[in-house]
Parts: C-alpha cells; sequence; structure tokens
C-alpha cells in the first residue's frame, strides 16, 4: 500500500506539534505538547534539548495513534522549527553539552556590543545579511565558547557539534553517536550569521572572526531532500527525513508565497513578517533581514526574503498572564480590551527581549508610559494587543522604503490571529486591509510539502492548488483616516524612544 501521509514535526518555542498531513494537504491527525521553559537569571532563556528530542518524538507517535498509523503509512517526515535557538553536543557521545540558548535569550548582550565596538552593527551585514544582535546563532555559540567549560574542551578536542534545533532533532533521529548525520538546512542556516547569503555557505572570514570552528558546524543542505532514515526510534524506524525549514520560512511556503512581492506575517511568541523577494538577496538599509525563503531540491534555485522579526508579541500576553496575573487564559485578553475603546493614554512598549527589527536594540527595555490613577487592567490589555499591532506597521514601512513595492494588504496567520480585536487594531493602525488565514496550519503545511515534494508525495505543479484548496482567508478593513494613524504612530514612536539604553 502506498503511504497516505506525510509527517510534520512543528517544534516552536512554547510547544511542539507533530501532524499528519494527506495527499490534498489537509492536516488528519494532531498531537501537541508543551514543554519546561528554564529561566535561569533575569533575561536568560533555556531550553533542554532532550526534553524537546522525546516531545518531537511523543508527538509524532500521538499523532500517529490518532489515525491508526504505522510507519509504513508515512511517506516522509518534515521538520520545522523555532529558529537561531543554539545547541552545542558532544559528538563522541551524542549527548548536549549544556540547555540549548533561546532565540530571545539576552546574556550575549555584551558578546554583541564587544563584536559591534570593532567594526558597527552592520560588519558582517552584507556577507551574512543580518546585523550584529544578540538574536543569532553565532553570538550564542561564542558565549558557549567562551563560558561554558565543557563546549571549549570539546571544541578544542574537536568533539563539538552545533546546530539548531532542526539540525540537533536530525541527529539524533538518524542514530546520534552511531552514524547520525550532521546537517542543517540553508533557512536555519541563514540564521545563524556565520553563511554568506550570496554564495550558501558558511563564510570562514566570518567564523574565524568570531572563533567558531567551521568544523563544529553542521553540513548546509537544501530545504527538500532526503538527509538520512530514523535509525534510533523503534515506531519512525526507516523514515526517511526528506524536508526542513526555519518555522517562518515553512510558513511563506505553507501560504503560498511563492511569487515575488507576496508575504506573510505570523504572530507567535513574537511576530514575524517575511516577503518574497525571488533570486535576489536584497540588502535592506531600513533594518530589515536578508535572509532564505526557501530551496526546494539541492539542484533549485535559491528564493529570498526580507524578514522583520518582532520579539515579543504573543509573549505579551503570556506575560500578562503568568507575570502579572490580570488574564487567566490567553483568550481573555481580547474580552478585557474589547471593555475599553482606547488605551487612556498608556502606551506599551515590550521590550522583554530588547527591539528586533527594524531597530535592533539590545539595551531596549520594556516601558508602560503615559500612565494615571485611571489606568487600569483593560487598558493594559488594549495597550498590549496594541503594541504587537505597532510594531508590525514599522516592519510594514521599512518594506516598502527597502522595496519601493506598493504592498496592499497584509496576509496574517498564527496563534494570534483568532482575536479579532486585534486584526481590526492592526488594519486600522495600518491603514490598510488585513487578511486573515483560514489555513491554521500554515507552518506545518510548509514543512509537509517540502518534505513530500523530495520523496514524489506532492508534485511541485500541485503545491499550488493544495494550498489554495487548504485556504482562503477573511477581510478586515481598515476603518481610520491618515491622520489619526499619524498621530497613533508618533505616540508609539516617542514611547519606543523612551525604551533606548534601559539596560544596564
Ligand atoms: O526566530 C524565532 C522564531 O522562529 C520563533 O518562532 O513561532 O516559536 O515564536 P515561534
Amino acid at each position: 500500500m502506498a503511504p497516505s501521509y506525510v509527517l510534520a514535526i512543528d517544534q516552536g518555542t512554547t510547544s511542539t506539534r507533530a501532524i499528519l498531513f494527506d495527499k490534498d494537504g489537509q492536516p488528519r491527525a494532531m498531537e501537541q505538547q508543551e514543554f519546561p521553559q528554564y529561566y535561569p537569571q533575569p533575561g536568560w532563556t533555556e531550553h533542554d534539548p532532550l526534553e524537546i528530542l522525546r516531545s518531537a518524538i511523543e508527538c509524532s507517535e500521538g499523532a500517529m495513534k490518532k489515525v491508526g498509523a504505522s510507519k509504513d503509512d508515512i511517506a516522509g517526515i518534515g521538520i520545522t522549527n523555532q529558529r537561531e535557538t543554539t545547541v552545542a553536543w558532544d559528538k563522541g557521545t551524542g549527548e548536549p553539552l549544556c540547555r540549548a540558548i533561546v532565540w530571545l535569550d539576552l546574556r550575549t548582550s555584551d558578546t554583541a556590543a564587544q563584536l559591534e565596538a570593532k567594526g558597527g552593527k552592520d560588519r558582517f551585514r552584507k556577507k551574512t545579511g543580518l546585523p550584529v544582535s544578540t538574536y543569532f546563532s553565532a553570538v550564542k555559540m561564542k558565549w558557549m565558547l567562551d563560558n561554558v567549560p565543557e563546549v571549549r574542551k570539546a571544541a578544542d578536542e574537536g568533539r563539538c557539534c552545533f546546530g539548531t534545533i532542526e539540525s540537533w532533532i536530525i541527529y539524533k533521529l538518524t542514530g546520534g553517536p552511531n552514524g547520525g548525520v550532521h546537517v542543517t538546512d540553508v533557512s536555519n542556516a541563514s540564521r545563524y550569521m556565520l553563511m554568506n547569503i550570496n554564495s550558501c555557505t558558511w563564510d570562514e572570514a566570518v567564523c574565524s572572526e568570531l572563533g567558531i570552528p567551521v568544523t563544529a558546524l553542521p553540513t548546509i543542505r537544501s530545504n527538500s531532500e532526503v538527509y538520512g532514515k530514523v535509525s534510533s526510534v523503534p515506531s519512525l524506524q526507516g523514515l526517511a527525513i526528506s524536508g526542513a525549514l526555519g518555522d517562518q520560512h515553512a510558513a511563506l511556503l505553507g501560504h503560498g508565497c511563492l511569487d515575488v512581492g507576496t508575504s506573510k506575517n505570523t504572530y507567535g511568541t513574537g511576530c514575524f513578517m517575511l516577503l518574497n523577494t525571488g533570486g535576489d538577496a536584497v540588502p535592506s538599509k531600513h533594518g530589515l533581514l536578508t535572509t532564505i525563503g526557501y530551496q526546494l531540491g539541492p539542484e533549485e534555485k535559491v528564493t529570498y526574503a526580507l524578514e522583520g522579526s518582532v520579539a515579543c508579541a504573543g509573549r505579551v500576553v503570556q506575560w500578562l498572564r503568568d507575570n502579572l496575573g490580570i488574564i487567566s487564559s490567553s483568550k481573555d485578553v481580547e474580552t478585557l480590551a474589547g471593555k475599553v475603546e482606547d488605551t487612556g493614554g498608556l502606551t506599551l512598549v515590550p521590550a522583554f527581549s530588547g527591539l528586533f527589527a527594524p531597530h535592533w536594540r539590545d539595551d531596549a527595555r520594556a516601558v508602560a508610559v503615559g500612565m494615571t490613577l485611571f489606568t487600569s487592567k483593560e487598558h493594559m490589555c488594549r495597550a498590549a494587543l496594541e503594541s504587537t499591532a505597532f510594531q508590525a506597521v514599522d516592519i510594514m514601512e521599512a518594506m516598502k522604503q527597502d522595496t519601493g513595492l506598493r504592498l496592499r494588504d497584509m496576509r496574517v496567520d498564527g496563534g494570534m490571529t483568532v482575536n479579532s480585536l486585534l486584526m481590526q487594531m492592526q488594519a486600522d493602525i495600518l491603514g490598510m486591509s488585513v487578511l486573515r488565514s483560514k489555513l491554521a496550519e500554515a507552518t506545518a503545511l510548509g514543512a509537509a510539502l517540502a518534505a513530500g515534494l523530495s520523496v514524489g508525495f506532492y508534485e511541485k505543479k500541485v503545491v499550488k492548488d493544495i494550498i489554495e484548496k487548504a485556504g482562503g482567508y477573511e477581510v478586515f478593513p481598515s476603518s481610520t483616516t491618515p491622520a489619526a494613524r499619524r498621530k497613533m504612530m508618533q505616540r508609539w514612536k516617542d514611547a519606543v524612544e523612551r525604551s533606548f539604553d534601559l539596560a544596564k
């Protein structure tokens, strides 16, 4: 019997999901698990690589159980993941050398500042497409080499392997120390700040400037090819791992943004807008990142993208729930924010992990500006939602300036987009329509498509059909005047200025 599914593993910042997609690109079974976050010091965020691996395996088995599927029913596995989060492991034992440093962790701010002091924030931008920031994997690797004796020793002895989350999962599933492959895909590799964005190879000069041994880095492969077969998990034994992409790149593909000028904005822990720029790696002068869109096969051309990354979006809502306790579940934020007409003069800049695009200020910290004794939890909820919308407008403006394109609407997906109040606020502050995708699983679908293409489960020519069948949009039209929008944006810009220089 021919296989009926592709298995997509979506390993995100706060949870792992596994979804089985059928031939029509429809999700047939899903299993999700949250996993522990570790905050050992203020500004630090860590994940346990073994807990992540376990969640990926258990979610895969859980999804298979739901539809009574065995490994024989699966054509291939696609992996999509939180990007930049960095794992170091020992080649000899296959075990992690320390916990993974998560993408929004701020411990590397001194490392980033030292790198910046030597040649400016944009010293690697021409080669890598990225500014110096705590965000990217190379800075985390450097911090590990300088601060974790086990990593330094393993590197000196040629035993250290570095990788992002997909790299770690592929290595472990394909056998770990017993023949596991050490690879990364080109989209994840484009977030290390070590890859030459034009040649898609590790840039030896940048690696040596940061003191990162090229031998510790994974081999860069395309997003759609067989990297290896599972050999360490009986329930998945022999299955081809046939696709991998960073989560935002997978969402670009899963959204069907295959033409130049198409874009998507995903609201998750952070908020990430990617614009397809085709075969050109467009340099940014307005604080965006030049990154890989996707490469659907080793012989295929690379499609590039411009990206605006926002560190805190859904995370702000979690903060209201977990740290302030003013809501008991994330969905309450919409109800409370809807009880007031505006924020009562309050503006929240959620620079909890500094500010990413377009500012790239690791020294920024969150501020709440304009509170009076009138300020209530309802105002705080509304200001939290508004802050996400303001940040997305900053990105959209930078995209227009960098490309000169007339972008007419914003296509959105991700957890926070269930919030209709936020979607309307977004359209109003943006001054253009917001199109909410009906496709809940764009990220996982992107991984399934990449994995299915390389094993012949999907054909390239039907990819657009699959996306169209699965998709469609709900429209939120903008209802504000340009003058009202200018006033709102000025309030936001003033508040952002106040968030700078607050880190010691
Ligand atoms: O760059 C970080 C990003 O990939 C994380 O995505 O969905 O886990 O917030 P998410």
